[in-house]
């Protein structure tokens, strides 16, 4: 955010920043939903609706769960929420307590760290190595010690690796027979370049799935996410949500029922993602940082600097100053080694990025 701050700072000034930090998509929300959107302001009155969602979007939901992976989910197991952000408050207050112990990877996204901590509960930092491909195994959740739970993400922000087939399964199996709480954040599925990411639903334990409309659906600002309970959770959520929000926002809501029905727009947007993908994994190693995250999904590259910088916070800085190039620095996503990696996001335009590139190279070498 500092990194944006000081972006935004400069554009203010009149000076150009290339964008390579921002999180996400910079296209519009898909026609269809901006006309039923449109059609809702019109014909709707806009009140609250029910804490845990607007039923047609619920039942929409589970259909998605059939359509995409084969699974039979029922509507009344899929809570709305206020973005995958509002999710994670109403889970982690509904399937913790204050003190409960949750495994969350570095690097990873650094919010289930913060929330986690500002509700009392303990973040267990578990490293995950570059040569797995920084991917979680039961051996890392072993290595934890005794555990309440566990957060991840496949895609993962901020290293774009995912899962590979059975290591979801394998991981559900080892939280369900220790009786450890396995949260699935599944914000990036859709935007992959190989195999496609598998779902937690219906996985051995009944984990819990959060999703959002903001990054494949391109719908950020609308605030609207979703997470299937395992029965159990459903009231304590239902409470929640009722206590702490009232609703999810309803326009957003109304409108995002036709979602669902854009996939060839969204799948377009999904094939820019893998062009920018291509051009920056092949551009990158050119340029001296062949250190990468296999970048298999979300919109992200995660490269190692060590060899620039112990401080990658200041060469951010310093790009952002010195050649107008925003990038994430790592610390946040890896309190521990973060300073020596930097995440490049390929959200965004694919010339901003190829320019971005090219006044980077030569401060590379
Ligand atoms: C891994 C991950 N989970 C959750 C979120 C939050 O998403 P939302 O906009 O749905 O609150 C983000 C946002 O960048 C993210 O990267």
């Amino acid at each position: 955010m500092e990194v944006m701050r000081e972006a935004a700072a400069r554009e203010k000034a009149g000076l150009e920043v290339l964008h390579l930090e921002v999180g996400q998509p910079a296209t519009p929300a898909p026609a269809a939903v901006l006309e039923a959107a449109r059609r809702a302001l019109d014909d709707d009155r806009l009140g609250y609706t029910v804490a845990l969602g607007h039923q047609p979007l619920r039942e929409a939901i589970a259909a998605h769960y059939a359509d995409w992976y084969d699974e039979i989910v029922d509507p009344s197991r899929i809570v709305v929420t206020q973005g995958a952000s509002g999710a994670f408050v109403l889970i982690f207050i509904a399937a913790f307590a204050p003190g409960s112990r949750v495994a969350v990877t570095s690097p990873g996204y650094p919010c289930y760290r913060n929330t986690l901590t500002a509700l009392g509960m303990e973040a267990v930092d578990v490293p995950l190595s570059a040569e797995s491909g920084f991917r979680l195994t039961p051996d890392d959740l072993e290595a934890a010690g005794d555990l309440d739970g566990v957060m991840l993400a496949s895609p993962s922000n901020p290293t774009g690796t995912v899962l590979r087939p059975g290591a979801l399964a394998e991981l559900a199996e080892y939280c369900a027979t220790r009786d450890i709480t396995l949260i699935s954040d599944e914000i990036y599925h859709g935007i992959t370049f190989g195999t496609p990411a598998e779902t937690a639903v219906g996985l051995p334990g009944d984990p819990i799935v959060v999703n959002s409309f903001s990054k494949y659906y391109s719908m950020t600002g609308w605030r609207l996410g979703w997470t299937v309970l395992p029965t159990g959770l459903l009231t304590p959520v239902e409470r929640l949500a009722q206590n702490l929000t009232i609703a999810p926002p309803t326009l957003a809501q109304l409108a995002a029922v036709a979602a669902f029905d854009a996939t060839a727009e969204l799948d377009a947007n999904v094939a820019r993602y893998r062009a920018n993908r291509d051009l920056m994994v092949s551009r990158l190693p050119e340029m001296g940082l062949d250190r990468l995250a296999p970048a298999d999904g979300a919109f992200y590259v995660w490269a190692d600097v060590s060899h620039l910088t112990d401080d990658s916070q200041d060469l951010c800085r310093r790009w952002l100053s010195e050649l107008g190039v925003a990038a994430t620095p790592g610390i946040d996503f890896d309190p521990t080694r973060g300073n020596r990696y930097v995440r490049f996001s390929y959200a965004g335009d694919r010339d901003e990025i190829a320019r971005a590139l090219d006044r980077l190279a030569p401060s590379l070498t």
